[in-house]
């Protein structure tokens, strides 16, 4: 038997570091999806080939390798862009999707973060959260955290970059992210990450219980 928590939310909202969290403390295996989105679009802009290529995606798509998706690589921030340029291709998803779905069933389960899992790639996870905040709050941790390591941006570049990923991740024909029907939704805009780690573990532990009396 496996146990699966889906959690989806828009960039920044603080779901990567609460999925950590949580399959550190459930001790579940964790993939963060957008890594994989990340894998095929660097894989485009190594080779020199346009973001629109769907061919050359498919291809790095099934080339991508779970166990050797780099985050130093891959967090770059022109490359979380062009993820979520080639993540419009439906075939793309198809490739990527079969290969979540697969490391969600490897026991003893596993923690899944990114923009599709509650209603795509695992919709019958044991605990599906959405997790957001405010636009303007993702936009001043991301500046916090780029000041953080010495470096300036702009705080109204910034929000006009998320605000823009939203828009193409909320409106996308194929998997658009959005809370799924039975998904709790925990609002992070006032909470540091202990509170929303204790929330999401007050909602998981609840519905353990729940499943153990049944
Ligand atoms: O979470 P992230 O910033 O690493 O994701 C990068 C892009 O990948 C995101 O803007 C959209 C896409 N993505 C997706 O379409 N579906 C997922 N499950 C995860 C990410």
């Amino acid at each position: 038997m496996t146990f699966t928590i889906a959690i989806d939310g828009p960039a920044g909202a603080g779901k990567g570091t609460l999925a950590r969290r949580l399959a550190d403390h459930y001790r579940l295996n964790l993939l963060d999806t957008g890594l994989t989105y990340r894998a095929v679009a660097h894989a485009l802009i190594q080779h020199a080939l346009p973001l629109d290529n769907v061919s050359a995606a498919e291809t790095a798509a099934r080339q991508v390798d779970l166990a050797k998706l780099d985050r130093a690589v891959l967090s770059a921030h022109a490359v979380g862009e062009a993820a979520s340029k080639v993540a419009v291709y439906p075939t793309v998803r198809r490739i990527l999707v079969e290969k979540q779905r697969d490391f969600a069933k490897t026991p003893p389960g596993a923690v899944l973060d990114g923009r599709d899992i509650g209603t795509v790639v695992c919709p019958d996870a044991d605990i599906k959260l959405y997790v957001t905040a405010s636009a303007e709050v993702r936009a001043q941790r991301r500046l916090a955290e780029i000041e953080s390591i010495g470096g300036s941006a702009n705080f109204s570049e910034i929000l006009a970059d998320i605000v823009r990923r939203d828009e193409r991740d909320m409106g996308r024909a194929d998997s658009p992210l959005k809370p799924a029907t039975d998904a709790h939704l925990l609002d992070t805009s006032e909470m540091a990450i202990e509170a929303a780690f204790l929330a999401a573990k007050a909602i998981i532990d609840d519905a353990l219980a729940k499943r153990d009396k049944v």
